[in-house]
């Protein structure tokens, strides 16, 4: 089953899984792995390691370097493989499906989760790969202040920091705050639940006004347990006939942040420019920081 996960997704064999590992730990000291860590970490002759160094490089998992010295990274894509293999042995999803999202910050994919001890239905999730650090140091850069003082530094950190930072904002917040049940979290990957219904921006409301409401009720929740998502907008909700979900958290904000009215202000104000352009609504947004942040007279 594993390899059959492991296979569809990057025709990946055991030795290469293990490869890889290797690599991946071998970057928790190195920028560029040496050759002769990787025989240690993956217990592999040198000549099938050479062999298969050279065929994960084909195949963009794996980059060399021969200056000063022979050394290996991985890519994303092998980071991937890793988490997934992870979540495949502890059952958290037993089959892949087709991508469905691609950000800037996040590949996102369908799967399928076996039920508990066979019984029961298969369960459609999601897998959210965190991508921070990939393309701009910018958002290196933001991750940076949480990286305290790590010395060495790289792109499996930033995203590695963004989905823990994620599912640990998710499981706090969820199920107070309509937002998808964290499954299992591992490396820079998150299995979640399906979101109910569609985004936002793909859908046509019949009681805009009613779904409004919604989203700022669920604001007014996230914000009374100290937490302004800092990245809302009709992208990042999804909206089903009994109600709303936010997705998207990794830019959260805790309250106490220098710039939390400013936030919560753009959060609102992104929103309601969707709801005026779209459907012609128009609402307050001082008013509705004020409803947020419960302190009308009582
Ligand atoms: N739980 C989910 N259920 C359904 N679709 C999801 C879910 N999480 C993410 N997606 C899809 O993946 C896209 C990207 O995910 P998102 O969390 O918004 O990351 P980012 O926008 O930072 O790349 C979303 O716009 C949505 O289409
Ligand atoms: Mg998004």
């Amino acid at each position: 089953m594993i390899d059959d996960v492991i296979k569809k997704f990057k025709d990946l064999d055991n030795k290469e899984l293990r490869i890889i590992t290797g690599i991946e730990i071998g970057m928790k000291h190195y920028e560029w792995v040496p050759i002769e860590e990787l025989i240690k970490f993956s217990k592999l002759p040198y000549g099938t390691l050479d062999y298969k160094l050279r065929e994960l490089i084909k195949k963009k998992m794996v980059v060399a370097t021969h200056i000063p010295y022979d050394g290996y990274q991985i890519y994303f894509d092998a980071y991937d493989a890793l988490a997934l293999n992870t979540f495949v042995k502890r059952g958290t999803i037993s089959a892949i499906g087709d991508e469905i999202g691609v950000g800037k910050e996040s590949v996102v994919l369908e799967a399928v989760k076996d039920p508990e001890l066979s019984i029961g239905e298969k369960q459609g999730v999601i897998v959210k790969f965190h991508r921070e650090g990939r393309t701009s140091f910018k958002q290196v850069k933001r991750l940076r202040s949480h990286l305290a003082e790590r010395e060495h530094f790289s792109w499996i950190y930033a995203a590695r920091l963004a989905a823990k930072r994620e599912a640990d904002i998710m499981k706090q917040l969820y199920p107070d705050v309509s937002t998808p049940k964290i499954i299992d979290h591992n490396r820079h990957a998150l299995v979640m639940e399906v979101a109910n219904g569609s985004l936002l921006y793909k859908t046509k409301l019949g009681d805009p006004e009613w779904f409004l409401d919604e989203i700022m009720r669920q604001m007014k929740i996230t914000y009374s347990k100290g937490i302004i998502h800092s990245d809302l907008s009709e992208y990042n909700i999804f909206v089903f006939d009994k109600g709303v979900q936010f997705i998207d958290w990794p830019q959260y904000v805790g309250i106490g942040h220098p710039h939390e009215d400013e936030l919560l202000e753009r959060d609102i104000s992104n929103v309601l420019k969707y709801f005026k352009r779209k459907y012609n609504i128009k609402r307050d947004v001082a008013e509705l920081a004020i409803y947020i942040k419960d302190i009308e007279e009582s």
